[in-house]
């Protein structure tokens, strides 16, 4: 099969090195397409290919249209809020994800982002340390979990809201379990968002959460910037001057913030919490094995458009 890797974003050269080798050991043919700059750029390269590994890569309907072979296509990484599921299941294209492989990198970049809030981003001015403050976080899964656990062992109190999870569950993963998304914003000097970008999520954190946080409360997202009501994000931070957002890719209206709001903001340049060498090798090691695994045996355990 002709696998393309197509990501905007490279991988480490360990990791490109390491799903070549997957696939070829396999029989599989593989190119690969890195840092193009369009959408046809992406569009003429799929012509030919029965597989695709994508990161945040836009799957969309005339990227499939383009792809006329295509019958896999693998996000290596988590969120696939990337792909037109529905597009691609009524061409008949399965679509998987590779949960968790990467998540140890987002949350090592959680946990800097929030000491780096608290250290008043590098500048001299009197920070706050971490240690015994609340740590609220929405969504317990991958990463959500490690965040919990490596906060937990920097001396923060965990708590977490996840409504697909009991009670037991989230206390096995060492938080203390919250009901409602008021008590969780209510109740934690910062909040960290693990929740995936869907048209339920989207738009979701804005002013009426945010108002509830104690004096100084940081909100941390390291999820996706759609989740965010950046009118209400605004509003918020200009009448509680004690409030902080950071974040892992900026807001549409990032300059606008930072110029109003200074260094109570910040975000990323670009996306970088799966951005390391163990995550690139993790994730998209992975989505070779899938690959292979689905032309040999059918496995679509990390389908998620079924
Ligand atoms: C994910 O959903 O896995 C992360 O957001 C990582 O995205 P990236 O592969 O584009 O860095």
């Amino acid at each position: 099969m002709k696998v393309l890797i197509a990501t905007q974003k490279p991988f480490a050269p360990a990791a490109v090195q390491g799903i070549r080798s997957i696939l070829e050991k396999a029989g599989h043919e593989v190119s690969l397409l890195e840092k193009y700059e369009t959408q046809e750029e992406f569009a003429a390269a799929v012509a030919a290919v029965n597989a695709l590994i994508i990161r945040s890569d836009k799957v969309t309907e005339q990227i499939l249209a383009a792809a006329p072979q295509l019958k896999l296509v693998v996000r290596a990484g988590a969120g696939y809020d990337n792909v037109d599921l529905e597009a691609a299941t009524r061409r008949g294209v399965v679509v998987m994800n590779t949960p968790g492989q990467n998540a140890n990198a987002v949350a090592e970049l959680a946990i800097a982002l929030m000491i780096y809030m608290y250290r008043t981003q590098f500048t001299p001015a009197t920070g706050s340390e971490i240690q015994g403050k609340t740590l609220g976080i929405q969504a317990f899964g991958n990463v959500g979990r490690l965040v919990g656990a490596k906060a937990a062992a920097l001396g923060m109190k965990v708590r977490a809201l996840d409504p697909f999870l009991s009670d037991e569950a989230i206390r096995a993963g060492g938080a203390e379990p919250v009901h409602s998304l008021e008590e969780l914003y209510a109740s934690s000097d910062f909040v960290s968002l693990h929740i995936p970008a869907t048209p339920q999520t989207v738009g979701s954190i804005g002013y009426d959460l945010l108002a509830r946080m104690p004096k100084g409360g940081v909100l941390v997202n390291t999820a996706r910037k759609e989740v965010i009501d950046e009118a209400g994000l605004a509003r918020v931070l200009r009448e509680r001057p004690d409030l902080r957002y950071v974040a892992d890719v900026a807001p549409d209206s990032y300059a606008a913030l930072r110029e109003e709001f200074g260094l109570r903001i910040f975000a990323t340049p670009k996306k970088m919490g799966a951005q390391t060498a163990e995550a690139n090798v993790n994730a998209g090691l992975a989505a070779a094995r899938q690959i292979v695994s689905y032309f040999e045996s059918g496995d679509v355990r990390f389908q998620v458009n079924k």
